[in-house]
């Protein structure tokens, strides 16, 4: 029974080189012997998963990372600074203003109010002046006031812009074999909540910062009133402050465990969106959900542990605030102090008090680090794996469309087998090379390697391509990804490609058929990850995106996998076209796809063990190709 396919596989075979012989041979230059330069690359940078440990981190890096962290925005820091310090400066002068009044005399910086009632020409004698010059330094503080809030606001504004498109664009530069050990509900956790927190927490640290200088001013004027009260209230605020700042410890700790927590969920939360239809199928949605809920409530749990530890950073200064008073009021009482002095004193306070309430920011703030840290780690990472350059793989000294694998070597981090091992290679421009072997035998990595998505540990893989706006290499991936969107943009993938070789790809894919019967033809949308297409519907998308760009080297993965013979036979005679023209590498799981290349590999454990044209390996007794043609028979005929 078998026989038969074989026969039929064979005079295919036969059929095809002859073609071989008569059309393409002196069609086809020479392959290049792989050049001398086979020397292994340096060594692997370290492509560690993000290790997202808590470390000791002291002041110092604390301040580096905040000041790499915000850089983009330190101008505007610079101004807000500034902006504040002034408003301060008025307040404390306008205040400095009142001070002597209510001691009935001549305070020290009361002599700073006389000079400025000379400078604007008003008699310093009067309380109309006084209106005046107190009311209009209220007024540049209310605008100083106003113009930091402009800044602060612009300020965070384009922090979270600046920090969110920075950290995708490093996302999508990152090096594929990092890029893999990210989840990408983690991915989306930072670059959406975790940079917002980012740029919030800068938001926090400023609100502190005013805080701070005006408490400095305002504690300034009151030691002017009476510095031995003063002394004791910024004493019990001193201790308030280091209660929060305790308290804030421990609020750190607890939202590092809602971060690790928020990720798990997060991750959960996408892949099972994303796995719906086996959740469904199976019926087993029912464990999903309550798996999520675990997540969630051990991250509410955590929440809430650092909810109350908040609560009690919030009363803390008001608590320390009214004990501060009463022990101003009663010492000034007992010291036979006047009524008026423990007035101006008491209106101080409270104004000092106002500021204090920041100090609660304090434990907002240390919710905030975990994810600002995380942030800067992800940041640095990023940094660190950046990939190569697609255009690093394209060698200038090969033909267009030639490719040269010289001792390519690839293990996964952390596999303990090689999964590419030592290939040495090359595909003379226009040939057509039918990739196959078992899974787990490396073709997939082989090919990812081709296109530059990986680099290898050892060796070189390179690839001819003429100089061209778009990329002239095209890949169709094992597992064909679509973007929500009109099937002419998912064909056209952000390249100049016009509507018509749009329209020309879909037809070469086989999605003529398909197209005709939608009324909206190529411009029907499709949903998102092309979940409304049939599994082989999208295949012949993705294969139209290959095409559409007039490839010199088409590099498919499986790519017919999923198509009816129908579908696969129009691909079929759109690879015949090329043939010679477009260098193809193609991994095929039905033999029928690879019957007519050039050459064949058979790829097992890494390695390519046989290399010649197919009709020349059926006919090696004991060859793995035959063997795996056999095989496939037998699976046709039963
Ligand atoms: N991201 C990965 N991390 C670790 N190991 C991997 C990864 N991808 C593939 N592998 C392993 O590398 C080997 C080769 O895989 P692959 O190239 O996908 O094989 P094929 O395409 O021939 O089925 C397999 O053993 C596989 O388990
Ligand atoms: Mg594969």
């Amino acid at each position: 029974m078998s026989g038969t396919v074989r026969d039929a596989v064979l005079s295919k075979a036969g059929r095809t080189a002859q073609w071989l012989s008569k059309a393409r041979e002196p069609v086809l230059p020479p392959c290049r012997r792989p050049p001398a330069r086979c020397a292994p690359l340096a060594s692997t940078r370290a492509t560690r998963a993000p290790d997202i440990a808590r470390d000791h981190v002291n002041l110092g890096v604390r301040l580096r990372i905040l000041w790499e962290l915000y850089h983009p925005v330190r101008l505007l820091l610079a101004g807000y600074v500034a902006a504040v310090v002034l408003g301060v400066a008025v307040e404390g002068m306008a205040l400095a203003a009142i001070v002597p009044l209510i001691e009935g005399g001549d305070g020290g910086i009361g002599g700073l109010y006389g000079r400025i009632i000379d400078l604007v020409g008003l008699d310093s004698t009067s309380d109309g002046s006084l209106v005046i010059v107190v009311g209009g330094l209220f007024v540049l503080r209310a605008l100083t006031q106003y113009g930091s809030k402009v800044l602060a606001s612009t300020m965070v504004r384009r922090q979270t812009l600046r920090l969110q498109v920075g950290l995708f664009r490093a996302y999508l530069a990152l090096r594929w074999e990092t890029a893999l050990h990210i989840s990408q509900g983690e991915a989306n956790l930072l670059l959406t909540t975790q940079t917002q927190q980012t740029a919030q927490f800068l938001r926090k640290c400023v609100s502190l910062l005013e805080g701070a200088l005006y408490s400095v001013g305002l504690t300034i004027v009151a030691v002017l009133v009476s510095p031995e009260n003063t002394l004791i209230a910024v004493g019990l605020i001193g201790v308030s402050a280091l209660a929060v700042t305790i308290i804030a410890t421990r609020i750190n700790q607890y939202a590092e465990l809602v971060l690790s927590a928020s990720k798990s969920q997060a991750g959960a939360l996408l892949q099972y969106a994303r796995g719906l239809q086996m959740l469904r199928a199976f019926d087993v949605s029912e464990h999903a959900v309550r798996h999520v809920e675990e997540l969630a409530d051990e991250r509410e749990k955590q929440m809430y542990r650092s909810e109350r530890v908040k609560s009690l950073a919030a009363v803390l200064p008001d608590l320390v605030f009214v004990l501060a008073l009463l022990a101003v009021v009663a010492l000034a009482f007992r010291s036979g102090d006047g009524v008026a002095e423990v007035g101006a004193i008491v209106a101080l306070l409270f104004r000092v008090s106002q500021y204090l309430k920041r100090f609660s920011d304090l434990a907002a703030l240390s919710e905030l680090v975990p994810a600002v840290k995380d942030v800067h780690r992800h940041q640095r990472l990023f940094a660190e794996n950046v990939s190569r350059p697609l255009s690093a793989t394209t060698a200038d000294d090969l033909s267009p469309g030639e490719i040269v694998l010289e001792a390519v070597r690839f293990r996964y981090e952390g596999a303990d087998s090689v999964a590419v091992n030592g290939i040495t290679n090359c595909v003379r421009p226009g040939e057509f090379i039918g990739v196959v072997g078992p899974s787990g035998s490396g073709k997939s990595t082989l090919i990812s390697l081709i296109v530059g998505l990986l680099e290898p540990q050892h060796g070189r893989a390179s690839v001819g391509l003429s100089t061209s706006p778009t990329r002239r290499l095209a890949y169709v991936a094992q597992s064909p990804f679509v973007l929500k969107g009109s099937i002419a943009f998912n064909v056209r993938w952000f390249r100049d490609i016009s509507d018509e070789r749009v329209t020309k790809a879909c037809e070469s894919a086989g999605l003529g058929e398909l197209l005709r019967r939608l009324p909206q033809g190529v411009h029907t949308e499709v949903e998102q990850e092309g979940l409304t297409l049939s599994g082989g519907e999208r295949q012949r998308l993705a294969m139209a995106r290959a095409l559409a760009g007039d490839p010199e080297i088409l590099v498919l993965d499986e790519a017919t996998s999923a198509l009816d013979s129908e579908s696969e036979s129009a691909i079929q005679s759109a690879l015949d076209q090329m043939h010679g023209s477009v260098t193809v590498i193609a991994v095929a799981h039905r033999l029928s796809t690879v019957l007519s290349a050039d050459r064949i590999w058979v790829l097992e454990n890494g390695q390519i063990i046989e290399d010649a044209p197919a009709g020349e390996l059926l006919r090696t007794a004991g060859s793995r190709f035959a063997a795996l043609g056999s095989l496939q028979g037998l699976h046709s005929e039963g």
